[in-house]
């Protein structure tokens, strides 16, 4: 298995410091030894971090979208670093960063496989536009801005012309919701959007819940699978240092156990691991929310709680 790793110090999807840190943070816990301790077929290259520079004359260009003009520059950067690592034959690894950044890691997924299916693992829907959202957030719109049934619900967004809003809402899948505000409802609803909230996860069971999204968004077996995970899906017990934590999430062991059916299908491209704030809550509070990622993202790479058998020559 070969990775390509990204960082994302982007944090202006969002009002609060500290979220941008998160790659540092991340790699400083040890994530790339973490990947590369999987197993011995695993090659990782840290493709470093997105760097960007802003143009000041679209600030304030569209109505109700903070600090615009940052997330369109730096998503433009990062759209294209992703489908470089996927061409150069990676799994390509998006370290975050707030969950604005996935409008770029998907666009660019699909600039270089064209035929992806996108789980969305959040305890928010994150498809508001400028008119639905009631905070300005750009991380509360990522879905809205990358699927084409959504288009036409936009304004002109100026510096955005690269990003084609091909994808459609039929391969997207959700799991793990539990705080959706009321036009991301009534779109969930009259879309027929797959989503599976906590309440079929505690019906059906992640198992269940993780192959069924799977086969309605990827039928034939046979697409680019994108994970975007936000760290709030899982419970804020588990995962405190995040900026908008929900309580009655997913278990850590959920979490994992997702990623493992994942895995298993062979068709894993991308991951995003977003919303890791350093900055909220005591050093304790960051270690459980670190170490999560960490286990999450090992779980996607095959990392096996069984153990692994010695190698030949060690027996
Ligand atoms: N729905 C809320 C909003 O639009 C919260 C979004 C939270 N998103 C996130 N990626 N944590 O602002
Ligand atoms: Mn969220
Ligand atoms: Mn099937
Ligand atoms: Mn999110």
């Amino acid at each position: 298995t070969e990775i390509g790793v990204v960082g994302v110090p982007f944090e202006k999807g969002q009002r609060k410091v500290g979220v941008g840190n998160a790659p540092k943070v991340m790699r400083d816990a040890g994530l790339i030894n973490s990947l590369k301790q999987i197993h011995d077929k695993i090659d990782v290259k840290d493709y470093g971090d997105i760097t960007y520079s802003i143009d000041h004359d679209i600030s304030n260009a569209v109505p109700n979208m903070i600090m615009y003009e940052h997330m369109v520059a730096c998503a433009k950067a990062l759209s294209k670093q992703v489908t470089e690592i996927l061409n150069d034959g990676r799994i390509c690894l998006t370290i975050g960063g707030d969950h604005s950044i996935a409008v770029a890691t998907v666009d660019g997924h699909i600039q270089a496989k064209s035929n992806v299916a996108l789980l969305w693992i959040d305890a928010h829907a994150d498809i508001n536009t400028n008119l639905t959202s009631t905070s300005g957030n750009l991380h509360g719109m990522p879905v809205a801005l990358l699927t084409k049934e959504l288009s036409d619900y936009w304004p002109y967004l100026p510096g955005m012309d690269w990003q084609k809003p091909v994808m459609s809402i039929r391969n997207v899948a959700y799991i793990g919701l539990r705080s959706v505000d009321s036009f991301e409802r009534l779109l969930i609803d009259n879309m027929g959007i797959t989503a599976f909230g906590m309440e079929e996860v505690e019906k059906f069971g992640i198992d269940q819940c993780v192959h069924m999204a799977l086969e309605k968004i990827d039928p034939t077996h046979s697409k680019s699978i994108h994970v975007s995970f936000d760290i709030d899906s899982i419970d804020s017990l588990e995962a405190p240092s995040t900026g908008t934590p929900v309580r009655g999430g997913l278990t850590l062991r959920e979490g994992i156990h997702l990623m493992e059916v994942i895995h298993k299908t062979g068709r894993l491209s991308a991951i995003d691991l977003v919303e890791v704030n350093p900055s909220i809550g005591t050093k304790h509070n960051v270690d459980l929310t670190v170490s999560a990622a960490i286990h999450i993202i090992a779980a996607a790479f095959g990392y096996s709680r069984k153990g692994l058998r010695p190698k030949v020559d060690d027996l």
